[in-house]
C-alpha cells in the first residue's frame, strides 16, 4: 500500500531502524510498501531509508526493532595496524563529527519529529478513553461481527457454536511484559562536567534470550533516555540559544578493527570531547536531552538518534507476548491475506500471530485452536485487550484432529512448539506427519501454509514432503506414539514458495511457505 498523506511540504527524513537478524528482508518490503521510502538499504541487522511519510506511519512499522533519526552513514575507518590511540582518535574526530550546521539540523528534525509523537500519542490516549467510555456503555450487548457472519456462511459445517461455548473469558492482568536495556552507555568522564561516572555493568548491552517462542514475554530492547519527554525538549530545543546549550550522552558500539585501537568507551570519550568543542554542548550521562547511537564496524559506520523510547517491536496492544510479534507479523505477511479470508492457527498459544495478522487485516476473520486451557486463557485476554473478539475466534481441539471441514480455509500460519520449553513435554517429530497432514487437509485448493520450525524440524519436513505418501511406519523419526492409529499422510500436494531464517534469541528458527496445489 502506497501512502497517500506523504507531506510535499517536508523533506524526506533519512531513517534506519534495527531489525532482527533475518528480518531486514521484511522490513524493507514493508518500508516500500507502507512508506512509499527511497534509497532503502539493508545492512545486517539494519535498514536505512529515506521517507517524507508522517512519523506516525514510520513510527508504525510492524518488522523494525527500533527506530533512529540517521545523522551519518559513512565508510568504516581502516586503520592500519599499530596505529596509536591518539592518530585513531584524530581520524575519528575528523571523519564523524563534520561541521555544526550539519548537527543543529539535525536535532531541529529529530526536535519536529518528538513533537509530532507526542501529539500523536495524546490523540491516541484522547481516542482510547473515547473508545473505553462507549464499550462500557455499550456493555450487555453482543454484537456479532459481520465477519463472523461471513465465515459461518463460508463454513456452515464448521463447528462455529463449539467455538462459542468454549470461548474463554476471564479478566484482564496485569501486563507484565519486561524490557531490557540494549545500548551500551559509555562513560563520558573527564570529557565536559559529567555529574556521575556510570559502572560498564549497570548499562550493559543485554538483549535478553527467549527460549523459542510461547507463553514468554520476549525481550524488547530499551532506551534510557529522554525521547520519551520529548515535548519539553522539542521547546527547549527549538532556538538558537538552546541548540549551543544541548545535553548529551553517547552510546557507542564497535567491533572489528577499530576496537583493536580504541574500546567503545573510549570512542564515546573521543566524540564527546569532540561535540563539546564543535557545538558547546553539554556531556550528561543521567538525564541528557540527546542520546546519540554510534555503531562503527569494519562494514560500516552510522550515527543516529532514537526517536522512540520504547522499541517498536513492544506492541501496545499485546497484553501476554508469545512468539516475538515481529516474527509473528512477518509470517502473517507471507501468508497473503485477502479480505473474506478464513485464517487459521491450530496451535495458537497466547495468539501472537492472530493479533498481528488481524491487525494489518480488518477484512478477514480467524480462528486459534489450542490444547492448553491456560494458553486459551491468556489468547482470550489478549483478545479482549485488542479488542479483535469479534474477528478472532478460539476454540480447544488438538492440531493432530482438528474439527474443521477439508479444504475450508484460506490460510494456515503456525508456530509448532519446539526448542527448551517445549521439547520435554512432546515429541514434536513424531506428530509433525500428522499435525501437518492436518493442516494440508483443511486448507483449500491455492491456501497458504507458513509454519515456523527448528532447523531439526524443517530437515524431518522436506523429507515428508518428498516422500509420496507419508507412511510414519517407514520412518522411525516420525513414528507416532503406541496406540496411536497409523495411518498414511497426504502431504505431496503442498508446494515450497519460500524459506528464511530468523533468530528467535537463543535459537534460530525457520519460517517455511507452502502452497497447496
Ligand atoms: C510454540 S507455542 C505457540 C506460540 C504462539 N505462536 C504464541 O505466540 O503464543 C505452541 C502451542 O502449541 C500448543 N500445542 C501443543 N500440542 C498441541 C496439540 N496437539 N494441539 C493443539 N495445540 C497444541 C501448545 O499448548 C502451545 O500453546
Amino acid at each position: 500500500m502506497i501512502l497517500n498523506d506523504t507531506r510535499s511540504n517536508y523533506d524526506f527524513v533519512r531513517y534506519y531502524c534495527t531489525a532482527g537478524n533475518g528480518m531486514e528482508a521484511f522490513l524493507v518490503d514493508e518500508v516500500k510498501r507502507k512508506l512509499a521510502a527511497k534509497d532503502v538499504h539493508q545492512i545486517q541487522g539494519k535498514v536505512l531509508f529515506s521517507s517524507s511519510a508522517v512519523i506516525d506511519r514510520v513510527s508504525r512499522l510492524k518488522a523494525a526493532e527500533r527506530l533512529f533519526l540517521l545523522l551519518k552513514q559513512d565508510a568504516p575507518l581502516r586503520l592500519p595496524a599499530h596505529t596509536s590511540p591518539a592518530r585513531a582518535s584524530h581520524v575519528l574526530q575528523s571523519r564523524l563529527l563534520g561541521d555544526r550546521n550539519q548537527w543543529t539540523g539535525a536535532v531541529r528534525t529529530w526536535s519536529r519529529l518528538q513533537g509530532e509523537l507526542a501529539a500523536n500519542r495524546n490523540a491516541d490516549k484522547i481516542t482510547a478513553k473515547k473508545a473505553r467510555k462507549e464499550t462500557e456503555e455499550e456493555k450487555g450487548v453482543e454484537e456479532e461481527g459481520k465477519c463472523l457472519v461471513e465465515c459461518r456462511k463460508r463454513t456452515r459445517e464448521l463447528r462455529v457454536d463449539e467455538w462459542e461455548s468454549k470461548k474463554l473469558r476471564s479478566d484482564k492482568q496485569t501486563n507484565d511484559k519486561e524490557k531490557e536495556e540494549e545500548a551500551e552507555v559509555l562513560d563520558l568522564s573527564g570529557v565536559n562536567e559529567v555529574e556521575e561516572i556510570k559502572s560498564p555493568d549497570t548499562d550493559r548491552s543485554r538483549e535478553k534470550d527467549t527460549n523459542q517462542s510461547c507463553g514468554t514475554s520476549h525481550t524488547a530492547a530499551r532506551l534510557e533516555h529522554n525521547v520519551e519527554g520529548c515535548s519539553r525538549t522539542m521547546d527547549e530545543l527549538d532556538t538558537d540559544t538552546a541548540l549551543e546549550n544541548v545535553s548529551f550522552r553517547i552510546n557507542c558500539k564497535c567491533s572489528g578493527s577499530l576496537s583493536r585501537c580504541l574500546s567503545a568507551q573510549e570512542i564515546s570519550k573521543v566524540l564527546g570531547a569532540g561535540l563539546s568543542r564543535l557545538l558547546g554542548w553539554k556531556a550528561d550521562l543521567k538525564n541528557p536531552q540527546l542520546e546519540i547511537n554510534a555503531f562503527l564496524s569494519d562494514d560500516y559506520i552510522l550515527l543516529g538518534i532514537p526517536l522512540t523510547r520504547s522499541p517498536l517491536a513492544s506492541r501496545s496492544y499485546i497484553k501476554t507476548t508469545g512468539l516475538r510479534s515481529t516474527i509473528a507479523w512477518a509470517m502473517a505477511s507471507l501468508a497473503q491475506i485477502q479480505p473474506g479470508f478464513l485464517v487459521v492457527d491450530p496451535m495458537c498459544g497466547v495468539g501472537t500471530i492472530l493479533i498481528e495478522a488481524a491487525q494489518e487485516h480488518k477484512a478477514a476473520c480467524f480462528l486459534g485452536v489450542d490444547i492448553d486451557d491456560g494458553q486459551l486463557q491468556k489468547a482470550n485476554e489478549n483478545m479482549t485487550f485488542a479488542e479483535l473478539g469479534s474477528r478472532v475466534h478460539l476454540l480447544k481441539a488438538s492440531s493432530m484432529g482438528l474439527p474443521l471441514p477439508s479444504c475450508s480455509v484460506d490460510a494456515v500460519i503456525c508456530d509448532l512448539p519446539f526448542g527448551r520449553k517445549f521439547d520435554t513435554k512432546i515429541n514434536m517429530a513424531a506428530k509433525l506427519p500428522l499435525i501437518l497432514s492436518e493442516m494440508e487437509r483443511i486448507l483449500c485448493v491455492g491456501g497458504t501454509l507458513v509454519v515456523l520450525l527448528s532447523p531439526q524440524l524443517s530437515s524431518l519436513m522436506k523429507k515428508l514432503l518428498t516422500q509420496k505418501h507419508t507412511d510414519p511406519t517407514s520412518n522411525q523419526e516420525a513414528k507416532p506414539p503406541a496406540g496411536e492409529q497409523e495411518r498414511e499422510f497426504h502431504l505431496s500436494s503442498l508446494k515450497h514458495q519460500t524459506s528464511f531464517r530468523v533468530s528467535l534469541g537463543a535459537i534460530d528458527g525457520l519460517i517455511h511457505k507452502y502452497v497447496k496445489t
